[in-house]
């Protein structure tokens, strides 16, 4: 990816400035922090253990990670996994058994690594949860992510904004059509912790509309489990859609107003399976408005062709450079600063945590979110990759 390298400019940028104005402003610790003798820390090796390579997401991250520690003078290690849960678990594994000092780890399975935590853990090795909870584990040191709930509820009120039930501040609208307006739901991985936490944030939000009549989710399929689409797929999304569109809206899509999508992977299986039965091609005639998380390149290219209506935008850039402040923090003996000690409970306990803000995109915000932030290029808009 071409914002890579600016990407790595901004974190480079983003960490002197957070490392001078430590305290407060990021996950850094309280004190002054004193960067470890360029020697020592090349002979540190940090191990990252991202999921998979098949969402651009995860790639972005895991090299804005490995950029962000390398600038600071740190060997990397960093592994992707193919989103398959025995390669994640055994590249950990090897991570701890070359003595490798600290782990940032976005888990496949929040629930399957309690061994490798324990082992990490008697090898006095610090673990740091990248933006999904690990758990059943008292071993996770620390968690950077983001506010995952307000991730679900702007995933909701965009929603409600593009059917013009609110403005996009999500005022209830003046002129708000009476509906009621047919949607349907879909939710992440059941195994991801942040997929409950995206699917609450919305339901309380949806919910005074569905009880108010306002909407309705016709196929009656609300239940978290039976909206869960399994490691995110889009296949899986498209095949979901596909049945839902078979049995409840006549195989054509009528009267479907819109779809809660918590990924663009999985917004894109649905606007597949909508276009697939003659819905669109576009939102001006007549695709349901589809939501959508991550600001993935494909799925802005479909914003900005006024296909899919919008996007949560999690900045990598931002997650990675507090994985890496947090990490340093560590490394040098010092206490990451959290800014959340009461959320994230993992079964074992509640995680410290540094949450991070969040945006939603819609098609007027890719110029001032995406391109002059020098995430993407609107080249790459432009095209898609
Ligand atoms: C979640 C993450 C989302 C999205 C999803 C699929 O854990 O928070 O932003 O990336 O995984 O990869």
């Amino acid at each position: 990816m071409k914002f890579r390298s600016l990407a790595s400019i901004a974190l480079g940028a983003a960490l002197t400035l957070s490392m001078a104005a430590c305290g407060g402003s990021g996950a850094g610790s309280g004190d002054d922090a004193e960067s470890v003798p360029a020697g020592d820390a090349e002979s540190i090796t940090i191990g990252v253990a991202m999921p998979t390579q098949t969402s651009e997401r995860w790639i972005a991250d895991g090299q804005a990670v490995k950029e962000g520690l390398e600038a600071l003078g740190y060997t990397v290690d960093l592994q992707f996994a193919n989103d398959d849960i025995p390669t994640q678990t055994q590249q950990i594994d090897q991570m701890i058994t070359q003595g490798e000092k600290l782990l940032i780890i976005a888990s496949i399975d929040g629930t399957a690594l309690t061994s490798q935590l324990e082992a990490a853990a008697a090898a006095g090795i610090k673990v740091i949860a990248y933006d999904r909870l690990i758990r059943n584990s008292a071993n996770v040191d620390f968690y950077v992510t983001f506010d995952n709930y307000k991730v679900g509820v702007a995933q909701a009120n965009s929603l409600l904004y593009g059917l013009k039930l609110t403005d996009k501040e999500g005022k209830p609208a003046a002129d708000a059509p009476a509906g009621p307006f047919n949607i349907e739901l879909f939710a992440g991985s059941a195994d991801d912790n942040n997929a409950t936490f995206f699917f609450n944030g919305a339901m309380d939000t949806l919910q005074p509309y569905i009880d108010a009549g306002t909407l309705q989710v016709k196929s009656g399929q609300t239940d978290f489990a039976t909206c869960a689409i399994m490691r995110w797929s889009q296949e899986g999304a498209q095949t979901r859609m596909e049945n839902l569109l078979t049995s409840t809206y006549g195989g054509n899509g009528e009267g479907l107003a819109g779809v809660l999508s918590p990924f663009d992977g999985i917004s894109r299986g649905i606007i597949t399976a909508l276009q697939g039965v003659g819905l669109g091609p576009n939102l001006a005639q007549g695709l349901p408005v589809v939501t959508g998380q991550d600001a993935e390149i494909a799925s802005v290219k479909l914003i900005n062709d006024d296909v899919q209506f919008s996007t949560v935008f999690k900045d990598t850039r931002k997650l990675a450079d507090q994985a890496v402040i947090a990490a340093q923090a560590y490394l040098e003996d010092k206490q990451p600063t959290a800014n959340d000690t009461e959320t994230y409970e993992n079964g074992v306990k509640v995680v410290p945590s540094y949450l991070l803000e969040v945006d939603t995109v819609n098609k007027e915000d890719i110029t001032p979110l995406l391109v002059e932030s020098g995430y993407y290029t609107a080249a790459q808009v432009e095209a898609g990759q």
